[in-house]
């Protein structure tokens, strides 16, 4: 059996689902500060768009992309359609700091939460995208302590670079059978349960967390006592993508997967980087890309994400491509700002 231990080094990209590019790119660029590093479409569905933000550079682990598909219904999670995704912000001092710029936004926020080590904020996306922002801290933070410094909230008008996201902490899916997910993550990519514990805001709710030996914990399953099948849609999570360093890695993950079985996509070349998708027994779409060539590969580091760029392969159809994309704006105006959806205000309520 190829040996794969080691080769998937965190997460590489999230990708999701947006029903309109622009109050998308205003949300994550304006309020969540990140920078657009590539407006392309969608390579599988190329006359719909796809959209990556991420921090300044484009770092692994830092992407989050979106595939705007305005038909599509609204989407929940559950089976196949994972919870929530989640930021690493700088320090704990910027966690209330982002509280205090997203109200002044007129975003809803729940939090700060202390929740196993980490302290965490919770909003949604125009869409509805659940959002944590989350400082992984070994200090023993009480909630009362979090709550005492709430109240005195400094006023926050910009995301400062003290307060920059960075890469994502994790991506929580949803399970029905949390030893069957660990038993599939150790075989078949060679990583490990890094913790079990039982979920803060779900009675009976576990909460299992996946990670290597240097990334802890980047997947974090929840467990739910009865799991339902989510429904991928607008506002929902699309695809998790691992990061391997090389196409040599992928090549040996690639096998692996074939050894055992399970049903993949095939290496396919994506331009920026390569990728491979296979599911786990939730039927969750799991993704494994290269960390190279980088998104800088067609565009300059100055000008990423500022035109629309197509893959080489399409370029002979830029016109009819640019002409359906144009069409679709006409016919899906939005107004900024949006209504922004609720948070759930109790903990108990954040249940899969
Ligand atoms: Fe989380
Ligand atoms: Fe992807």
């Amino acid at each position: 059996m190829t040996d794969v231990t080691g080769l998937i080094g965190g997460l590489h990209h999230i990708t999701n689902v947006t029903s309109n590019q622009e109050v998308n790119r205003r949300f994550y660029t304006e309020i969540l500060g990140l920078r657009r590093v590539k407006l392309t479409v969608n390579q599988d569905d190329y006359l719909h768009r796809h959209l990556f933000y991420a921090d300044d550079k484009g770092t692994t682990g830092s992407a989050i992309t979106f595939f705007e598909w305005p038909q599509l219904p609204q989407g929940f999670a559950g089976l196949s359609s994972p919870h929530h995704l989640s930021y690493s912000v700088p320090s704990l001092e910027s966690v209330p700091r982002w509280k205090s710029w997203l109200v002044f936004n007129g975003i809803p926020v729940t939090g700060p939460l202390v929740r196993d080590g980490r302290v965490s904020l919770y909003l949604r996306d125009p869409d509805g995208l659940m959002v944590e922002l989350t400082f992984l801290t070994n200090e023993n933070i009480k909630q009362a302590y979090l709550d005492e410094t709430g109240k005195n909230l400094e006023e926050v008008r910009e995301v400062t670079k003290e307060m920059r996201l960075k890469k994502f902490d994790h991506a929580s899916p949803v399970t029905a059978d949390p030893s069957l997910a660990v038993t599939f993550f150790e075989k078949v990519l060679a990583l490990r349960n890094t913790q079990s514990l039982p979920n803060p805001d779900q009675s009976d709710g576990k909460i299992v967390g996946i990670g290597s030996g240097d990334d802890e914990d980047f997947l974090r399953y929840l467990a739910p006592k009865q799991a339902r099948d989510g429904s991928v849609g607008r506002g929902s999570v699309h695809h998790i993508a691992m990061a391997v360093e090389d196409s040599e890695g992928q090549r040996k993950v690639k096998q692996r997967l074939d050894e055992i079985g399970i049903r993949n996509s095939g290496i396919i070349d994506r331009l920026w980087f390569r990728s491979l998708y296979f599911r786990d027994p939730d039927g969750n779409l799991l993704e494994v890309a290269t960390k190279g060539p980088g998104y800088t590969k067609d565009e300059s580091p100055q000008s990423l994400g500022s035109k629309l760029v197509l893959p080489p392969w399409l370029e002979d159809r830029r016109q009819v491509i640019e002409k359906t994309l144009d069409d679709l704006d006409s016919n899906n105006r939005a107004t900024w700002p949006p209504k922004f959806p609720e948070v759930p205000k109790v903990p108990e309520k954040l249940r899969a």
